[in-house]
C-alpha cells in the first residue's frame, strides 16, 4: 500500500520534472508539486526500507562533501575546430563536399556556453557524469549532476542501448546567474564573472545541496558508445528526446552553403532573447557513414567545426588610465572611457590587465578604443582605431613606481603583472589585507566596512589584522560617522570572530593562492596552525588540492617575520589555531596504528586518515614497529612494502580496510567536515586525484564520436 503511493509519487513527480525542466511545459503549479513531493518526503522518511537512489527527491542535495574521482573517458572528449570567419566556414564545407563526393546534409545547432559533460547510462539508469577535464580523464561530478533537474535519473520510453554515453552542456541560464550574483553582492562576496565560469565553478562544489539550488540546465548534443543505433546524428537526437533528454529544438537540417549562413545570420542576433547563453553555431555532418569517412585529427573531428559570434563591440575614447594596487601588491591598469552603451549598459571604465597588453595594443591616452565584453563583469579594451589617432600622439610610458606609495614596481618570473614590494607600508595593500581578513567568508567581522577600515588604518588604530583584537570602544567612539552604539558593536563582533573555525582563520590569513577550499583541506590535513607552519615543501604538497605553487606560497607566508609576529599576536587573542576535535564514528579501531601509503580509489589519502581518527585509530607517518596496518594503495613505495612484511606488519587493501569499519560505518564518515558552501571561483589549487579511473581500456577513438 505504501510502497504502491511511493511508487506512484515518484512516477508523479518524474514526470512533472520533466514538464516543468524538460518541455518548459508545466502542467501543475509549483505548489501542487511541492505538496506531492512533501508527502513523498515524509513516505520515505517513515519507511527507510524503500530508499531509492533515483527518487526524485534526491534531486535536492545532500550536505556531504564529494570527492571528485578521476575518471577516464571510454572515447576521448574532443574539441571542436572553431572559425571567426564566413569564409573559413565555407571552405570547410567545401572539403567536406570535395572528400565525400557529395553534397552531404549538414546539422546545424547552437553552441551553448556552458561546461561540458558526458553521461553514461547503463539499463536505463544515470550511472555516472563526467566533466571534460583534459579530454582523457575528468572529474566523476555524479553526485551534483545528479540534482539538476533536466538530467534523467532513469529514461523513459525505449529504444536505448544497454549501455551507451550522451553529451552535452551543463548550462547556467542568465535567471540562475543573476539570481546568484544578487545572492553574492548581498553577502559581499565576489561576483561571478560569467555563467560559463559559474556552471563550472558550480559542477565542482563540495556540496551537491549548494548546486541543486543553483538552478543549472543540461543539453545535450552528441551520443557515443559503441552499438549506436541510428544512422544519423539527428536520428539519434530525437530518440533521445523521446528518452526525456532535453535536446535543443533550434538545431536544423541544411542542404546549401546559404542555408547554413542563414541560420547564423538568424542566431546571430536571435540569440540576445535566449534565457541562456551561447557563443556560436556548430556545423556537424549528419550522416555517420560519411563522419567516419572523414575521421578526425589528433584533436578534433573533420566533420563539424563552430563558428563562432563576435561579441559585441563599441568604439569610445580613452580619457585617462588609473592604476590599482591590491591586496598582494598586484598593479592593474583600469581606462576610464568616455561613456558608451554596449549590451545593454553603459561603460565607463575597462581593464587594461597589465604592461604588456597595454603594449601590445599600443594603447595612447585620446585614442579611440574598442571595448568588448567577453566573458568578463569588467569589459576590456580588444583594439585602437588607428586612423583616428592625432599625429602627435606619444606611446603610453607604464608607471616604474607605486601609485600609491612611491616605491620602484617589481616583475616576478613568469608574471604578467608589476607588483609593489611595499607590502608592510602601501596603504590599499594593508587595508586590503584587513579587509579580507574581515569578509564574512574568513572572520566574518560584522559592523567594519571599507570606509570604517580606512578610518581606523588613518588614525592610526590598526595596521594589520592582529590590531582589531586591541580596539576598545572608546578608541572607537570619536572616530567620524561612529558613534558609542556602532563602536560597542564592532568591539562585540570583533571578540566574536574568535569563535570562528580554523579554517576560516587560515583563510583570513590571506596567504597566496588558498582560498577558502584550500584552507579546508589544510586545516583537516594538518590539524593545527603550528604543524602548517613547521611543514616542509614535501608534506605540504602530500595534502588534497596542495600543489607546488600553494605550498611555496605557504612556505614564503610563514618565512616572513612580520606575518608570524602577526600570528603570534592573533594567538594571544584567542583566535582558534586548531581544528576542531573529529565527531567520533564508532571505535571499530581504537587502540590500531594505521600507515597509509599510495594512491585509493574511492577515497583521498586525507579522506582514508580522517576515517581512520574518526574510527578511533591513530595515523602514524612511517612504518615502524608500532604499526598495526599498512593500508596498501596504488603505486605504493616498495621500500615502505617490503620495510612492513620484514617487521611482520599486516598489509592490506583499501578493500580490506573499507571492511574493517564497515559495520561501524555511519553514512557521514567518509567525508571530511566542511561547513558551509565553497565560491566557486577561487584560485584553483593543483588538484590530486583523489583515486584512478577504473576503466582498464586504452582510450578508444570513438569510430563517430
Ligand atoms: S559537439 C567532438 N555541439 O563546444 C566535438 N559541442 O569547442 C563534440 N559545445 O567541448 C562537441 N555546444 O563543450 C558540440 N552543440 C554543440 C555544442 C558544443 C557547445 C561545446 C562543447 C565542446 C566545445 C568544443
Amino acid at each position: 500500500m505504501v510502497r504502491q503511493r511511493i511508487e506512484e509519487l515518484r512516477r508523479q513527480l518524474e514526470e512533472h520534472n520533466h514538464r516543468y525542466y524538460v518541455e518548459n511545459a508545466p502542467t501543475i503549479s509549483d505548489f501542487e508539486f511541492d505538496s506531492l513531493m512533501r508527502e513523498l518526503q515524509e513516505l520515505e522518511a517513515a519507511n527507510p526500507q524503500y530508499a531509492d537512489p533515483d527518487s526524485p527527491s534526491v534531486r535536492v542535495g545532500s550536505d556531504l562533501t564529494t570527492e571528485f574521482r578521476t575518471v577516464r573517458h571510454r572515447f576521448p572528449m574532443l574539441s571542436l575546430g572553431n572559425t571567426y570567419s564566413l569564409d573559413e566556414l565555407h571552405e570547410f564545407l567545401d572539403r567536406i563536399r570535395r572528400e565525400t563526393g557529395r553534397e552531404p546534409e549538414v546539422v546545424c545547432e547552437l553552441k551553448f556556453d556552458g561546461t561540458a559533460i558526458s553521461l553514461t547510462y547503463e539499463h536505463g539508469r544515470l550511472l555516472r557524469a563526467v566533466t571534460r577535464g583534459d579530454g582523457a580523464e575528468g572529474d566523476d561530478v555524479t553526485a551534483n549532476v545528479r540534482t539538476i533537474r533536466s538530467v534523467p535519473l532513469r529514461l523513459r520510453g525505449e529504444g536505448w542501448p544497454d549501455y551507451f554515453e550522451i553529451r552535452g552542456e551543463v548550462l547556467m541560464p542568465y535567471a540562475s546567474f543573476d539570481r546568484l550574483n544578487a545572492e553574492r553582492e548581498a553577502a559581499g562576496e565576489p561576483l561571478l564573472a560569467n555563467p560559463r565560469n559559474a556552471a563550472a565553478g558550480t559542477l565542482k562544489q563540495l556540496s551537491s545541496a549548494v548546486v541543486a539550488r543553483r538552478g543549472l540546465d543540461c543539453t545535450l548534443y552528441q551520443i557515443a558508445g559503441d552499438e549506436i543505433p541510428f544512422a544519423t546524428h539527428m536520428a539519434g537526437l530525437e530518440a533521445a528526446r523521446g528518452w526525456g533528454f532535453k535536446i535543443s529544438d533550434k538545431m536544423r537540417i541544411c542542404r546549401t552553403t546559404a542555408e547554413v549562413d542563414d541560420y547564423i545570420a538568424y542566431w546571430d542576433k536571435a540569440r540576445r532573447e535566449l534565457p541562456f547563453p551561447t557563443d556560436g553555431v556548430v556545423i556537424k555532418v549528419d550522416d555517420f557513414a560519411l563522419r567516419r569517412q572523414l575521421g578526425f585529427t589528433a584533436k578534433a573531428p573533420k566533420w563539424a567545426v563552430a563558428y563562432k559570434f563576435k561579441a559585441e563591440q563599441a568604439l569610445t575614447r580613452l580619457v585617462s588610465v588609473d592604476f590599482q594596487v591590491g591586496r598582494t601588491g598586484a598593479v592593474t591598469p583600469v581606462a576610464n572611457l568616455e561613456p558608451v552603451l554596449l549590451a545593454g549598459t553603459t561603460v565607463r571604465r575597462a581593464t587594461l590587465h597589465n604592461a604588456e597588453q597595454m603594449a601590445q595594443l599600443d594603447i595612447r591616452p585620446g585614442d579611440n578604443v574598442y571595448v568588448e565584453k567577453g566573458g568578463e563583469i569588467i569589459p576590456k579594451i580588444t583594439g585602437v582605431e588607428l586612423s583616428d589617432r592625432p599625429a602627435d600622439s606619444r606611446p603610453f610610458v607604464y608607471i616604474d613606481r607605486c601609485p600609491e606609495c612611491g616605491t620602484p614596481l617589481v616583475r616576478y618570473e613568469g608574471e604578467a603583472k608589476h607588483y609593489c614590494p611595499n607590502a608592510g607600508g602601501c596603504r590599499p595593500q594593508i587595508i586590503g589585507r584587513i579587509l579580507h581578513f574581515i569578509r564574512r567568508k574568513a572572520l566574518d567581522i560584522e559592523g567594519l566596512g571599507e570606509e570604517t577600515v580606512e578610518l581606523l588604518y588613518d588614525n592610526g588604530l590598526v595596521h594589520d589584522a592582529s590590531d582589531l583584537y586591541d580596539l576598545r570602544a572608546d578608541e572607537l567612539a570619536p572616530l567620524p560617522r561612529l558613534g558609542e552604539k556602532s563602536a560597542e558593536n564592532i568591539v562585540r563582533s570583533i571578540r566574536r570572530s574568535t569563535e570562528a573555525p580554523f579554517h576560516r582563520v587560515l583563510f583570513g590569513l590571506g596567504i597566496r593562492f588558498v582560498g577558502e577550499t584550500t584552507a579546508k583541506y589544510l586545516a583537516s590535513h594538518f590539524r593545527t596552525l603550528d604543524a602548517l607552519m613547521a611543514a616542509t615543501r614535501e608534506e605540504l604538497i602530500e595534502a588534497d588540492e596542495v600543489g607546488e605553487k600553494i605550498a611555496d606560497a605557504i612556505r614564503d607566508h610563514f618565512a616572513d617575520a612580520e606575518n608570524r609576529r602577526i600570528v603570534e599576536r592573533l594567538r594571544k587573542a584567542g583566535l582558534r589555531f586548531e581544528a576542531e576535535a573529529r565527531e567520533q564514528a564508532s571505535d571499530a579501531l581504537a587502540g590500531k596504528s594505521f600507515v597509509i601509503s599510495g594512491k585509493f580509489r574511492d577515497h583521498s589519502r586525507d579522506e582514508m586518515k580522517e576515517l581512520i581518527e574518526r574510527h578511533g585509530g591513530r595515523n602514524l607517518a612511517a612504518v615502524s614497529g608500532n604499526v598495526d596496518y599498512l593500508v596498501a594503495g596504488e603505486n605504493m613505495g616498495p621500500a615502505k612494502l617490503k620495510k612492513a612484511e620484514k617487521l611482520g606488519i599486516r598489509i592490506i587493501s583499501e578493500e580490506e580496510f573499507t571492511a574493517l569499519i564497515a559495520g561501524a560505518r555511519t553514512v557521514q564518515a567518509d567525508r571530511p567536515a566542511t561547513d558551509d558552501a565553497v565560491s566557486g571561483n577561487e584560485p584553483a589549487g593543483e588538484k590530486i586525484p583523489g583515486g584512478n579511473g577504473r576503466d582498464d581500456d586504452a582510450p578508444r577513438q570513438g569510430e563517430l564520436f
